[in-house]
């Protein structure tokens, strides 16, 4: 069964947002350390990719590495860069044959020197594709993100070059990583956990979550339409009643 038959592709959500969870699990379930697990990761990232710009959502943003990863042990963050570092390079070509632009979000300065290199040459060379935007959360936190924007926005006050008055929700989004996505409409996490963790708190405020039991590794296309046609199964509201919906 072609699971894309069951989309309507007039309610396809603009954003889809995911927490890639369950690497470890995954690894440890094959007698394998957590880095193979990690590994296995690139072809969810692509499976999703690929199905997301198939029904032409707008943006899609996966959670690749936290503020809070940091603490893993050195190895294993070593590792993730290094997987960063060459699956950026080496998912060029493909990014470019289907229309995917690159961008980031996240304290880009802290990752490793390498890193933000190969980061900022895909981004470049990627910047006029218009097909899907592919967002990479690195050394990303949510309240840390709020709190900059707060920071800037302070200072602007100060330097009288915005009126305290003026500060409304949009200033909030413009002060953000993401000022130049839209609002994240779905959000996608793997392997069971129910948390959002720090990830797009205020860009998610009015999302559906959907949560599943598969690991990350395992995840495929077609769970990705699955979450899919769940979010269109939901009646999104944004605080009206169902009746006011259907006027
Ligand atoms: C969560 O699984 C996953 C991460 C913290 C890292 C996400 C990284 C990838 C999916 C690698 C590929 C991505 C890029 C951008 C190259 P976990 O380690 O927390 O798993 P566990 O909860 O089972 O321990």
């Amino acid at each position: 069964m072609d699971k894309k038959l069951h989309i309507d592709l007039q309610r396809v959500p603009k954003h889809v947002a995911i927490i890639m969870d369950g690497n470890g699990r995954w690894a440890k379930g094959q007698g394998m350390n957590r880095i193979f697990g990690h590994r296995n990761a690139l072809t969810a990232v692509r499976e999703s990719v690929i199905a997301a710009s198939e029904i032409n959502v707008e943006a899609i943003t996966l959670y690749a590495f936290s503020t809070e990863n940091w603490k893993r042990p050195k190895i294993e963050v070593d590792a993730l860069m290094n997987l960063l570092i060459n699956s950026l390079k080496k998912e060029l070509p493909d990014f470019m044959k289907n229309g995917v632009k690159v961008n980031s979000i996240g304290c880009i300065e802290s990752l490793p020197k390498k890193a933000q290199k190969v980061l900022a040459e895909v981004i470049s060379e990627t910047r006029n594709n218009t097909k899907i935007i592919l967002t990479f959360a690195l050394s990303y936190g949510s309240r840390e993100e709020i709190v900059n924007a707060m920071k800037t926005i302070s200072k602007k006050v100060v330097n009288k070059e915005l009126d305290l008055e003026n500060i409304d929700e949009n200033t909030i989004n413009n002060h953000l990583y993401t000022f130049n996505l839209p609002h994240v409409d779905l959000m996608i996490r793997t392997s069971g956990e129910q948390r959002i963790s720090n990830f797009l708190l205020w860009q998610m405020a009015y999302a559906e979550l959907y949560f599943t039991d598969i690991l990350w590794p395992d995840f495929r296309q077609e769970h990705f339409y699955d979450a899919i046609i769940e979010y269109q199964n939901r009646e999104r509201r944004f605080g009206k009643t169902s009746e006011q919906l259907t006027e």
